[in-house]
């Protein structure tokens, strides 16, 4: 099967009710947790794309075991540190810096030494930021100069530790709350803000972490507390949301509602700051649902955007999709300004520097000042030529952005690397036909 499409055409209107696929950082957090609960955990609704794979492969590996009855995950955990891990254990997190963060964090017990692994666009990302608050825990903790592979050999004697995090990484903070549960006495982290699922996760299973949410959110994590099997129902990934939210407002008297979205306030920064452009969205039927916050998006075309000085404060609840927030600036009236955006280089690929790239491949002049950007749009927008998109890590949200730009905007494209959609969202492309999109 090939790995390219062509979009040579935009896409029609459209009045359509859709569901995009699950949410992936708390997919990939409900595997991990159950692994570590005591009896069946029950998830419904697992995302089933690569991410997620892997770190269900890796539970199995770890001695794990798990089984699939309609649309449920059955998760068979043995408690904390109940893993069974054998001698020259390798793991392999494919392309996912949530996973290989995370696990690292319930590894901290393990007899035997495990190695870490990942694809090529892991392998070039930098893992100092865990490495280092999991030395403080007294972790044996061995890398190729702060990336993979790593290998790590877990320690009897864990100390609690009180950490800063200054990034605003919710994988480094994931890591730190995770080595904390298998760690004797109270961690605490004085974590920037990001994304909260693992502290929501843990709060719905009653384990005893406790946030105080100050200028910074204060973090309390009492160690070695057993928590109880549980079922889960992971709601739809905002993060996939996004590209049909684009759709939608950048096409012609179109209409479009995703249900059961997760709203979660650290993953909103997308509805915020198109909104602020005047995109108009809403958020229906809001309802809390195993500790997170669920609506309907209903968004509508838009003809009149206007540019935004987008507050950095909204960067970390909006870090995954910037890529196609700038597609709205560039047909948004006026100049766009965003800042310290110097984190989107730290993703699956540069998307900071791809993103520029995009923009200009499309005829839209940006200034760059090293992680600050100036988007100048173009109302008017509409291409005419032919494009090929090479996207040589392979990331996948360069692939969904090609194709939101492709329907959009017109002109003919060559897309490559169609399987890096299998990373976060393996039914973009059907959906995307079944509200009328041309794609060969
Ligand atoms: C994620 C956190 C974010 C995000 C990534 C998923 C998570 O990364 O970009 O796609 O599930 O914790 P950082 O923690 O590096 O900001």
């Amino acid at each position: 099967m090939s790995n390219h499409i062509f979009i040579n055409q935009k896409i029609k209107n459209f009045r359509r009710k859709i569901k995009v696929s699950s949410d992936k950082s708390i997919s990939i957090r409900s595997v991990l947790l159950a692994s570590q609960a005591v009896g069946i955990s029950k998830i419904s609704n697992l995302l089933e794309s690569e991410d997620v794979l892997n770190a269900l492969k890796t539970i199995k590996k770890l001695g794990i075991n798990y089984y699939k009855k309609k649309n449920i995950y059955f998760i068979e955990g043995f408690g904390l540190n109940g893993f069974k891990i054998k001698k020259k254990t390798t793991i392999n997190a494919g392309n996912s810096g949530t996973l290989a963060r995370l696990i690292l964090g319930l590894l901290v017990k393990s007899k035997n030494k495990v190695k870490l692994i990942g694809d090529k666009s892991l392998s070039k990302r930098d893992f100092s930021r865990v490495i280092k608050p999991l030395k403080h825990f007294g972790v044996n903790i061995k890398s190729n100069r702060n990336s993979l592979p790593i290998e790590i050999t877990g320690s009897d004697f864990l100390r609690p530790i009180t950490y800063d995090e200054k990034i605003g990484s919710a994988q480094v903070k994931s890591c730190i709350i995770l080595t904390a549960l298998n760690t004797p006495g109270t961690t605490i982290i004085n974590s920037k803000f990001s994304r909260d699922h693992t502290e929501l996760m843990l709060k719905f299973l009653k384990y005893p972490i406790r946030v105080k949410k100050k200028k910074l959110d204060i973090i309390f994590i009492k160690g070695l507390s057993q928590f109880r099997a549980f079922e889960y129902n992971v709601p739809g990934d905002i993060s996939s949301a996004a590209f049909f939210i684009v759709l939608t407002l950048l096409s012609n008297k179109s209409e479009i509602i995703i249900e059961n979205v997760n709203i979660n306030k650290s993953r909103i920064g997308i509805i915020k700051i198109l909104n602020k452009m005047g995109a108009g969205i809403k958020l229906k039927r809001k309802k809390i649902y195993n500790g997170e916050e669920i609506a309907d998006i209903y968004v509508k075309s838009k003809t009149k955007l206007k540019s935004i000085n987008c507050p950095s404060k909204l960067n970390s609840s909006a870090i995954d999709e910037f890529l196609i927030i700038f597609l709205v600036a560039a047909k948004a009236k006026g100049i766009s300004k965003f800042e310290k955006l110097s984190e989107m280089n730290k993703k699956e690929s540069k998307r900071l520097d791809l993103g520029i790239k995009f923009l200009r491949l499309i005829g839209i002049k940006v200034k760059r000042f090293k992680n600050d950007i100036n988007i100048h749009g173009n109302p008017s927008l509409n291409l005419t030529k032919n494009y090929e998109i090479k996207n040589f890590l392979k990331d996948h949200r360069i692939f969904f952005l090609s194709c939101i730009a492709a329907l959009t905007l017109g002109g003919n494209w060559k897309i490559n690397d169609k399987k890096s959609a299998n990373t976060s969202f393996p039914k973009f492309l059907k959906i995307l036909k079944t509200i009328g999109a041309k794609i060969n």
